[in-house]
């Protein structure tokens, strides 16, 4: 069986490209690079000893893509490829929109053209906004609170409309809670391009010294110490959820999204204190304003996944930050050569 990944080459792509390969699949990438390298992929075969094939092509160019497709007798389509930096997208909205909706636009026209009909999504718990219940169910009621959350939306939307146009349509909108850590090898990981948005990337280059101390985004919060909490989740258990996603396609039709969360969740404090006691390092911070648009609590009701899909997260977080931090420390080594 050949999958396609779109935005193979980015965090959570390049670690379900190891599970997909492990797991005996036939791997093609479509990626334009613009947030990835090339290497990376390398790094993946290496791991897995086994070979994908790249194509370096933008998913806005469905002449190219439509090539691919061409080439390659494709069973099913997993679609990472989009923008995701929040700031970003409250500053330039119409490059978010156009890229995130007309690449997946392009996308499903293509797939259709080829009879390819499979299609696991990466949505992001960011659609639920700020939540008013948590845990958080699926059917919690959708808003968000920047154009970045608005195109999960949007696009969750659209991928409802193409299978309810056709029951041949099997899709799966995967609404990840926060993805951290890395593959045990420590030879792919996240890598922010900048400044990190997030919170771990931002610890783990603290750790190496890239940034001198962590600011912790409002500690006035009614949660236990006051910072907020949330839902992280392990990016190979994420990973394996998308191959389990992929399996249940082959025998269901229409829309079904799930929430990927360990259904666990954690303070600010309490992930610095982790990873303190994973990486051995101390952690400079010092408490700053709330971030506009924080959620102060969100973890994820993750049963669905369970019970549907047979997929359950298994990696604590103390291994995330274990996972993280040998990435972080790789890759220094690796700058500092
Ligand atoms: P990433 O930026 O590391 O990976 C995305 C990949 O898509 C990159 O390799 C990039 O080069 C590629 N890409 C971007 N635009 C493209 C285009 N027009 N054509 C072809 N390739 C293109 O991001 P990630 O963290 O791996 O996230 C993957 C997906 O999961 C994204 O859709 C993101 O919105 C979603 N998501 C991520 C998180 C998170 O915290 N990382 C949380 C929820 C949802
Ligand atoms: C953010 C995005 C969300 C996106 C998710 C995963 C916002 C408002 N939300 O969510 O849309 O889906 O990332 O990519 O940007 N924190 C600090 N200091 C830092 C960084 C973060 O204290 O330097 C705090 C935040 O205030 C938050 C927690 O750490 O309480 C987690 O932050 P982050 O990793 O950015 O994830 P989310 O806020 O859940």
């Amino acid at each position: 069986m050949s999958i396609l990944v779109t935005g193979g080459a980015g965090y959570i792509g390049s670690h379900t490209c190891v599970e997909l390969l492990n797991a005996g699949f036939d791997v093609v990438v479509v990626d334009n690079l613009t947030n990835s390298r090339e290497i990376t992929l390398k790094e993946v075969e290496s791991i897995t000893n086994k070979n994908l094939t790249l194509y370096s092509v933008d998913l806005l160019d469905s002449e190219s893509l439509h090539k691919v497709f061409e080439n390659h007798t494709i069973d099913a389509v997993i679609h990472f490829a989009g923008l995701k930096a929040v700031g970003e997208s409250v500053e330039k909205p119409l490059y978010y929109y156009e890229t995130n909706l007309r690449t997946t636009i392009n996308l499903c026209k293509v797939m259709e053209a080829h009879h390819v009909h499979k299609l696991v999504f990466s949505s992001s718990a960011t659609v639920y906004g700020i939540p008013e219940q948590v845990p958080v169910l699926e059917t919690a009621p959708i808003q968000a609170t920047n154009p970045y959350g608005r195109t999960k939306i949007m696009i969750e939307d659209i991928l409802r409309d193409v299978a309810a146009a056709s029951d041949k349509w099997s899709i799966s909108l995967l609404r990840y809670f926060n993805p951290i850590g890395a593959h045990k090898s420590g030879r792919i990981g996240e890598e922010p391009s900048g400044i990190p948005n997030n919170l771990m990337p931002y610890i783990t280059q603290v750790a190496v010294g890239i940034r001198d101390e962590l600011s912790v985004f409002g500690d006035d919060y009614p949660t236990e110490d006051g910072t907020c909490v949330r839902d992280y989740i392990h990016v190979v258990d994420l990973a394996l959820g998308h191959l389990k996603a992929l399996e249940k396609l082959d025998s269901s039709s229409g829309t079904q999204a799930y929430n990927l969360g360990t259904g666990n969740g954690y303070s600010v404090f309490q992930v610095i204190s982790a990873f303190e006691e994973a990486s051995g390092k101390t952690i400079p911070k010092k408490v700053a304003p709330r971030r506009a648009g924080d959620a102060p609590v969100t973890y994820a009701d993750a049963t669905k996944a369970e019970q549907d899909l047979g997929w359950k997260a298994e990696r604590g977080l103390l291994e995330m930050c274990e996972d993280s931090w040998r990435w972080q420390s790789h890759r220094s080594k690796q700058n500092a050569k």
